[in-house]
């Protein structure tokens, strides 16, 4: 039957060409776009190019039509792409007098070299390969718009599948790739594998079900996002593969997910040079509910970001990444998880460097973030109430009777498990151990720090001039001994105009010290008095920032004031530096999110510490590399280093004076703060240290 085969190929054929693989044009695929001001604004915005392997003229320029592009010519009149051409060198991948196709002219076959001049090719002996640049024209994705026509459409073969994503102008994207099968409910995931079939990862999958979630919220929720400069053909990658960023989602372990817009990974994957991974997990009961049966041991949703990073430790050298450079960084519940990581056995050894952002830790609401609970322990906070709730509590199996119940009617009961329990597999310990150096984290790299002010977002404005009062009525502080803060003397009220604002100003600080500072600081101390990682860790407290414009607790006061010169906001202005108030930084995204630029500093702010968060996973040193800040054209980011200097690791013989950077326009060095506070709260700096 000849002529069904000819249907057949002709139909492989249509499909090679319409959607692109690194594998079917034989090349490695990496876009390089000098992303200056981290917006499709940028004067620059249309400097991208696709690099391709070499190869011969004619195979270049077929290989850009497979990808819906042309080769580069100068008389397309695009932004300079001489700071993507310095790049290549500055990595060494080529030299700078290395050749690169690109399109011909009416009498030319040209190439252009590392230096950006352009010669006639048309005498070159015909098996000449050179490496070639292909015009990148995907648009700009944002918040609310992306084109994830076919023709921007790239097939990369991974865990036995074909998986479908596409590129926008910034980078490649990957969104609700699979990392586990729908797990039975309170059973740990197991890691999935393709079927060898084809699937598509252009949108997201769905989030994990959590109150409010509604119909957007499922229990196979178990998927994470890609966004990656660089796609090696046939997984090689070698040496060119990327550090990896794994994020781990705030949300108090209730809510979040790994699709919310503000953990955008495009201009950290473009301007960093790093590929970004992010996971959604099990939130609340159906994460974290721990029963005394002897099977429901909690945990799942932990269980699940250390699948993910199993995953990822798997499959990412064919999304370009590099297995052997995980850095794991969260913020919030993120960072707490990250801090559980850190003590899983579970994960020893599956990643280089970790980041937790503001992780909770101390007293009141912050308590079992960072001190776990017994499962008996979890029974009796949230196991026990919830079996009531739901009747459950004297079925013949509790867990069973949980199973049969609608998600959404656990998800929404008054009590919920949110809790990080010792269940003797992914955690073995009451704590993460700092007391001593250990061999599961001497290799580990650390970057951790705080907003100045992150429990003025947690703590309530309460309407009173009365400070006892204000600690009394505020629910997340419960436990406090209120005269520590009274009588001390240690936290005196501010005396300004606004009565009730002077009061806040004190509970606010009570809320960062005993749920985020004392034992952060104190982490970091003990960190490095006891050798626990690797030789220097950073710590920094963010002086500036810019609060999520969709979770801004006791609004106004976390937000910079507004004034006649500064419509948006004036950050130079006095303000409550809270809790989230460095992600749109740390990502990149404010003008992504479509919010503006306040200042003349917010930008180059932003971009110095995105530069600096991807500094840190490519060489474990969160100053940028000047040589490469120069290749780049990230002048903004070399003044800052010029004007403010090196952001310096803790260290055991300036530990009292210059632990702490504090993260601002300009950055400088610093002392601990609230070190006396801290004492007075119970929770002093030599915490772990004996
Ligand atoms: C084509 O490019 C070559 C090499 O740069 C140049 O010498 C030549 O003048 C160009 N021809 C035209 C028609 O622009
Ligand atoms: C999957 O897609 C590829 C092209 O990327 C095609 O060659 C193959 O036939 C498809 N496989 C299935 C099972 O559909
Ligand atoms: C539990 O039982 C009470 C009393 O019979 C009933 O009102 C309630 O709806 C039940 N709750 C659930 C979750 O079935
Ligand atoms: C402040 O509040 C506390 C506790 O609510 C109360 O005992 C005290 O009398 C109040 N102080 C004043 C001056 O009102
Ligand atoms: C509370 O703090 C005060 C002042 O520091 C102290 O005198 C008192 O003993 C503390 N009370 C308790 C129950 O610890
Ligand atoms: C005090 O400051 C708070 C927070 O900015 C504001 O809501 C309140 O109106 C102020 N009160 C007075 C009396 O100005
Ligand atoms: C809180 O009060 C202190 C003085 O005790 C002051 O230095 C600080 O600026 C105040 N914080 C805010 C955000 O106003
Ligand atoms: C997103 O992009 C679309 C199309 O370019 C544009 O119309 C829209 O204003 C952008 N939205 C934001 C928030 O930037
Ligand atoms: C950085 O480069 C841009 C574009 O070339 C230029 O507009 C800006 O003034 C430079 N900034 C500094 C601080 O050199």
């Amino acid at each position: 039957m000849p002529f069904k085969w000819v249907v057949v190929i002709l139909t492989i054929v249509q499909l090679t060409h319409s959607i692109s693989s690194p594998n079917a044009i034989g090349s490695d695929l990496t876009i390089l776009i000098s992303n200056d001001i981290l917006g499709p604004q940028s004067p620059s915005a249309d400097s991208g190019v696709i690099l391709l392997s070499p190869r011969s003229q004619v195979s270049a320029d077929s290989a850009c039509k497979v990808l819906g592009e042309t080769l580069w010519a100068p008389e397309l009149q695009t932004a300079s792409i001489q700071s993507n051409l310095d790049y290549l060198t500055f990595e060494g991948k080529y030299s700078a007098d290395q050749q690169y196709w690109i399109a011909s002219n009416a009498t030319a076959i040209r190439a252009i070299d590392g230096k950006g001049h352009i010669s006639d090719y048309t005498t070159f002996s015909p098996g000449l390969r050179l490496p070639a640049l292909c015009t990148q024209s995907a648009p700009f994705s944002n918040i609310s718009v992306q084109d994830d026509s076919q023709r921007w459409q790239v097939t990369v073969h991974s865990n036995n599948e074909y998986i479908t994503g596409f590129r926008d102008r910034l980078s490649f994207r990957f969104l609700g790739v699979r990392y586990a099968p729908q797990p039975k409910r309170f059973t740990y995931s197991t890691p999935y594998t393709g079927t060898g079939g084809n699937v598509s990862a252009t949108s997201y999958g769905s989030q994990c079900i959590q109150a409010g979630s509604g119909s957007d919220g499922s229990e196979d929720c178990l998927f994470l996002n890609i966004w990656t400069p660089y796609l090696p053909a046939h997984g090689r990658g070698g040496e060119n593969l990327r550090p990896v960023m794994l994020w781990i989602h705030g949300g108090g372990f209730t809510s979040g997910t790994a699709n919310d817009p503000t953990f955008d990974g495009a201009n950290l994957a473009s301007r960093g040079d790093v590929v970004l991974v992010a996971m959604n997990y099990r939130l609340s009961t159906l994460g974290f509910l721990a029963l005394d049966d002897g099977v429901t041991n909690g945990n799942y949703g932990l269980a699940d970001q250390i699948n993910a990073l199993e995953w990822v430790r798997t499959n990412i050298k064919d999304f370009g990444g590099d297995p052997d450079r995980i850095t794991i960084f969260g913020q919030s519940a993120g960072a707490a998880s990250v801090r559980a990581i850190l003590a899983s056995p579970k994960a020893r050894g599956k990643y280089k460097a970790a980041i937790p952002m503001s992780n909770l830790g101390g007293g009141g609401y912050g308590t079992t973030y960072s001190s776990w609970l017994t499962i008996d322990e979890g029974m009796s906070t949230a196991g026990k109430q919830i079996l009531e709730a739901t009747n459950c509590s004297s079925a013949a199996s509790t867990v069973d009777c949980l199973r049969a119940l609608p998600a959404s009617i656990l998800q929404t009961l008054s009590t919920v498990a949110r809790y990080l329990v010792m269940d003797g597999t992914y955690l073995t310990s009451l704590g993460l151990d700092l007391t001593k150096a250990q061999d599961s984290l001497s290799d580990v790299h650390l970057l951790q720090g705080m907003m100045r002010d992150d429990g003025g977002a947690i703590s309530s404005y309460i309407q009173t001039a009365n400070v006892s009062q204000a600690i009394a009525s505020n629910a997340l502080l419960s436990g406090f001994n209120t005269s520590v803060v009274t009588e001390s003397g240690l936290f005196p009220v501010p005396e300004g105009s606004n009565a009730t604002l002077n009061v806040f100003n004190v509970t606010a600080r009570v809320a960062t010290d005993s749920l985020f500072r004392c034992i952060e600081q104190a982490a970091a101390y003990a960190g490095e008095l006891n050798n626990v990682f690797a030789p220097n860790s950073y710590f920094y407290e963010f002086t500036r920032s810019y609060q999520t414009i969709n979770w801004s607790p006791n609004a106004p006061v976390c937000e910079a004031p507004k004034t006649p010169t500064h419509p948006n906001g004036d950050p130079e202005q006095e303000y409550f530096k809270c809790h989230s108030g460095e992600l749109y930084y740390v990502f990149g995204n404010i003008l992504r999110m479509g919010y503006p630029l306040r200042d003349e500093n917010d930008l180059p702010f932003e971009q110095f510490i995105l530069d600096s968060w991807t500094s840190f996973a490519r060489s474990y040193n969160p100053n940028p590399d000047k040589g490469l800040l120069k290749a780049r054209g990230y002048n903004y980011t070399s003044l800052q280093l010029e004007i403010a200097g090196q952001w310096a690791p803790i260290s055991k013989s300036d530990i009292v004076r210059f632990p702490m950077r504090q993260l601002q326009w300009p950055s400088k060095q610093a002392a601990f703060r609230d070190v006396d506070q801290c004492a007075a709260l119970g929770w002093p700096l030599d915490l772990y240290v004996t």
